[in-house]
């Protein structure tokens, strides 16, 4: 029996408004309920202990609940301090499902509750479900200083990482070897964002990665509809939840061009901003000027800028130079996956004022004011409520999907990273087809043959990039 405390939530009595938005979050993910009519059954993931580190919302609430109709058992942390929705943690902790997250949380609390994911009554997790990698990182990083590499965490370079060190640290004076041993009981990990992905396949090239990885975000169902569709609709959102301020007519410079670039710099203009992009790769700056935006370095734009986002996964991209020549009020964010994209512990001496929770007047010593959204931290997830259940509908599809196919088939994968097969990302696109009323064309048997595909798909080679 579990335990019916398993769990840290701010304010278990918001379960019923929780489930609510529950409900009607289900209506939006079509993806996610096809798949448990589909498996509901059999139940493929029974013996799956899922330790689950990923933004604590309401979609990722009917997540969680299809991985446990597919017979998993699941524990559950936010990935961001800010991005949790207290309803929706206490809906699914109410259900009895061990979840471990509260907005606003701190950074020791953060790598605490991390820990808390991998504690099952079993002995450990089996299967990682990951957003950006921090999960992997601790599991990895402590068994690797159980085995004698401590200069890992002997000299922490910010408050972040002085948390995870002391949280390792703790937990091994706790259970010595425990790291070891929950390393060797993972079967795979499926990575939903670039930040983490990255960081994957960087294990990887050093030989450090000791199970196999499937990297959800190259799903084309993935990072083309959630980092694109997804961010078009949430950061606009988050900016106005945090100031409303009006943005048409402002000057917005985007830093990055990528997916959530593109999606970043489509809502601005939507909402009527004079939209600039920075990029460093001539591709996606040849993309953007394109798109018809101009394309500028930050350098040259900051000084002009009423609002200034950045996007890159990259850090010290907005640096405390750019935000010291910018004018009074300029509104400075991150939609990208970790707060290092701006240069804040930089801005740390400087005068603070709490306007409301997740967003920062600082004042510099010109008199000069800025508003800092989320801490420098994803600001769609900390000002907003992230993206619309529908896109995070195909992302959690491509998600369940990579957790049924380490499960089941584990053996069939080495230690390295995998993205799912190009018939899967098509199923989930067609998962989500009938909600928005699409019809989609067959094709003739002759239309096939003659562009060399099979008429039930794939419809593209490997090397197609939409
Ligand atoms: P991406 O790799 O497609 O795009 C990043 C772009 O930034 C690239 O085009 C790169 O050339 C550019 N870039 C790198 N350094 C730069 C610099 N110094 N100045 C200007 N441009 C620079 O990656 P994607 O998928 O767009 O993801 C970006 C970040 O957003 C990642 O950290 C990812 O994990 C995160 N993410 C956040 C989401 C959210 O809801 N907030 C959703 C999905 C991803």
């Amino acid at each position: 029996m579990a335990d019916p405390k398993d769990y840290v939530v701010a304010d278990i009595s918001l379960a019923e408004f929780g489930r609510k938005e529950l409900d009607i979050a289900e209506t939006e993910m079509p993806g996610l309920m096809a798949l448990r009519a589909e498996y509901g059954d059999a139940k493929p993931l029974t013996g799956a202990r899922i330790a689950g580190s990923l933004h604590m919302t309401i979609q990722t609430a009917v997540l969680i609940e299809t991985l446990k109709e597919l017979g998993a058992d699941v524990r559950w942390a936010s990935c961001n301090i800010f991005s949790t929705q207290d309803h929706a943690a206490a809906a699914i902790a109410a259900t009895g499902t061990p979840v471990f997250a509260v907005k606003g949380e701190t950074l020791e609390e953060y790598w605490s509750y991390t820990d808390r994911i991998f504690r099952f009554e079993e002995g450990g997790a089996n299967m990682i479900l990951d957003d950006g990698g921090d999960a992997t990182l601790y599991i990895l990083m402590g068994a690797r200083v159980e085995e004698g590499e401590d200069d890992l965490i002997a000299n922490p370079t910010n408050e972040e990482e002085e948390a995870l060190f002391a949280q390792i640290k703790k937990r091994i004076a706790e259970t010595p070897g425990w790291f070891v041993k929950q390393r060797h009981m993972i079967k795979g990990v499926t990575e939903e964002t670039t930040t983490g992905v990255n960081r994957l396949y960087q294990m990887m090239e050093k030989g450090h990665l000791p199970f196999p990885a499937i990297n959800v975000n190259d799903s084309v169902t993935k990072s083309k509809f959630d980092n694109k569709y997804g961010c078009k609709e949430s950061l606009v959102d988050g900016i106005r939840r945090a100031t409303d301020t009006m943005m048409a007519g402002k000057v917005a410079v985007v830093c990055g061009y990528g997916d959530v670039g593109k999606g970043s710099a489509a809502s601005l203009r939507g909402a009527g901003a004079r939209v600039q992009v920075t990029e460093i790769d001539p591709i996606c700056a040849l993309q953007a000027a394109m798109d018809g935006y101009e394309v500028v370095t930050l350098d040259e734009a900051a000084p002009n800028a009423d609002i200034v986002i950045t996007t890159t996964g990259n850090k010290d991209v907005i640096t405390i130079d750019h935000m010291r020549s910018m004018k009074d009020m300029a509104i400075v964010g991150n939609i990208g996956h970790f707060d290092n994209e701006i240069q804040v512990a930089a801005l740390r001496n400087l005068k603070w004022t709490n306007i409301k929770p997740q967003v920062d007047m600082i004042t510099f010593p010109d008199d000069t004011r800025m508003i800092l959204l989320s801490e420098g931290r994803l600001l769609n997830l900390g000002n907003a409520t992230g993206h619309p259940s529908f896109v995070m509908s195909a992302s959690f599809t491509n998600q369940v999907l990579a957790q049924i196919e380490l499960w089941a088939h584990g053996d069939k994968y080495g230690n390295e990273v995998y993205v799912l097969p190009k018939h899967l990302d098509e199923k989930v696109a067609r998962l989500h087809l009938e909600k928005l009323g699409v019809n989609l064309t067959q094709m003739s048997d002759e239309q096939a043959a003659y562009i060399g595909v099979s008429p039930q798909g794939p419809y593209k080679a490997e090397h197609y990039r939409y």
